[in-house]
């Protein structure tokens, strides 16, 4: 097997986890290149189900080894919380490793994401508040911590004195909170570092020893394209490059050693959180209200309702091209299973100008009315369909639409939750 970058193609909860989990056992590695638990990704194996917030999708393969890369910012309390409930249910953590170069998520970081929400008033981001900005914030401004620094105590002291200099007098004086001391943090997380001390290593040279040894790696994004910090719809994105550019400074690995992107595209779209949505259908609609509840759309990190629309080609469009994307694997198909007709944005009409693209300019996007093409729909439960054929011929056109959008193959389609609700047309 190659080595893959999976990257979300829309505003997060594609079903990521799912595929990840699906293909991972055909990796020697599976690593997380950016974000933390922000990350909310679902993985369903027979009656069990896990939402996996920071620990890679890979973990359920005991031969796998998981990476939690240097792109990464972790809180380590949620990362011990999610190794004690996989070890409870007697899934194997011993091939975990966390690059000592990953930020850590301090108490602060959460402090100062509720506080700069809240500042925000009606103009706020709707993050999940687990301090995601201001660490990736910190890391650009060369103050935060590292997972090494855990592991000497005088370092870490030292480094905590320098980043409370800069971060009390914000707390205090802006925000109104409480301030911190050293010995406070410390007391909580330098017992965090003697459990994680085992699992924290060189993570980029582990990678490229098994590629000289001509195994295989499975990057798993977080997030999606349109949440990238770089090329999603500013601000209202989250803080890491979640695009497939970020799986090559997130874990250490040249981008010679990656073969294919596989974007995963759900058949209709969500979003989570604030910002421009041009295919929106309000909950109180009759197919925004059939899409949330048929499809469960409700956030496994926050447990907020997420806004549903009908497919936007355009976002498919863009996100093939700026990641790259080689293959496809469409999702939730079997939830377009409600309705006698399907909708499918092919096209912007911003301001009397057509767009297939997403416009760069973040007004023009704010004023994107989607130009539908109306599809027949299937009508009919397709959660047991195992071969592309066995699909009806609307559903099969419905995924060659989505091909010609993203000008991508869809190599796999999903029809479930469970790992072997999945079609597999193309993928060895
Ligand atoms: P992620 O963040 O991209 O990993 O996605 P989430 O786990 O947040 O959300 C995807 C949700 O859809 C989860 O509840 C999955 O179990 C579920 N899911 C994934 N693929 C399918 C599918 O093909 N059909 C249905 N009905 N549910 C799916
Ligand atoms: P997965 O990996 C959906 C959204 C938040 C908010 C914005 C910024 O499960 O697809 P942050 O806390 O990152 O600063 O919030 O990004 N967001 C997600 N939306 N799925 C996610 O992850 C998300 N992670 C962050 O709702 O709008
Ligand atoms: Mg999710």
């Amino acid at each position: 097997m190659s080595s893959t970058v999976l990257v979300g193609t829309q505003w997060g909860d594609e079903g990521k986890g799912k595929i990840c989990d699906l293909i991972a056992g055909d990796f020697d590695a599976v690593v997380r290149y950016q974000g933390g638990n922000n990350a909310g990704h679902t993985i369903v194996v027979g009656d069990r189900k896990y939402g996996l917030h920071q620990v890679p999708s890979g973990i359920m393969y005991p031969q796998c080894v998981s990476v939690i890369g240097n792109g990464c910012v972790v809180n380590p309390k949620v990362l011990l919380e999610e190794i004690d409930m996989f070890e409870a249910d007697g899934i194997s953590t011993a091939n975990l490793k966390v690059s000592g170069n990953a930020h850590i998520i301090m108490p602060y970081h959460m402090d100062l994401d509720g506080a700069s929400e809240a500042r925000l008033g009606k103009n706020l981001i709707g993050t999940t508040k687990r301090g995601i900005g201001p660490c990736y914030m910190h890391k650009m401004e060369r103050i935060g911590l590292r997972m090494q620094d855990l592991l000497d105590e005088k370092i870490f002291r030292e480094k905590l004195e320098t980043a409370l200099s800069r971060v009390n007098p914000e707390l205090e004086l802006i925000y109104g909170l409480p301030t911190y001391t050293v010995d406070q943090i410390c007391e909580e997380y330098l017992p965090y570092a003697e459990r994680l001390r085992p699992y924290i290593c060189e993570s980029g040279l582990l990678l490229n020893d098994m590629i000289d040894e001509g195994k295989s790696i499975l990057f798993e994004g977080a997030q999606a394209t349109l949440l990238d910090i770089d090329h999603g719809t500013y601000p209202f994105v989250t803080s890491s490059n979640c695009t497939a550019g970020g799986a090559v400074t997130g874990s250490g690995v040249g981008m010679k050693n990656i073969d294919r992107v596989l974007g995963i595209c759900k058949a209709y779209i969500t979003r989570v959180g604030s910002g421009p949505m041009p295919t929106e259908l309000s909950y109180e609609s009759e197919e925004g209200h059939t899409l949330t509840e048929v499809g469960y759309e409700y956030g496994v990190t926050t447990g907020r309702r997420r806004r549903v629309g009908w497919l936007d080609g355009v976002i498919a469009n863009y996100a093939a091209r700026v990641n790259g994307l080689t293959d496809l694997a469409i999702t939730k198909l079997d939830v377009l299973g409600s309705f006698d007709t399907i909708k499918v944005c092919v096209a912007y009409d911003c301001d009397g100008t057509r767009y297939t693209s997403v416009p760069e300019h973040q007004s023009v996007f704010h004023h994107a009315k989607p130009v539908y093409e109306e599809v027949p729909g299937w009508r009919c439960d397709i959660s047991g369909v195992r071969r592309f054929e066995d699909l009806p011929a609307e559903a099969r056109a419905y995924v060659e639409l989505m091909e010609d959008l993203a000008h991508t193959r869809a190599s796999f389609v999903s029809v479930g939750p469970d790992r072997e609700q999945t079609i597999n047309r193309f993928w060895k």
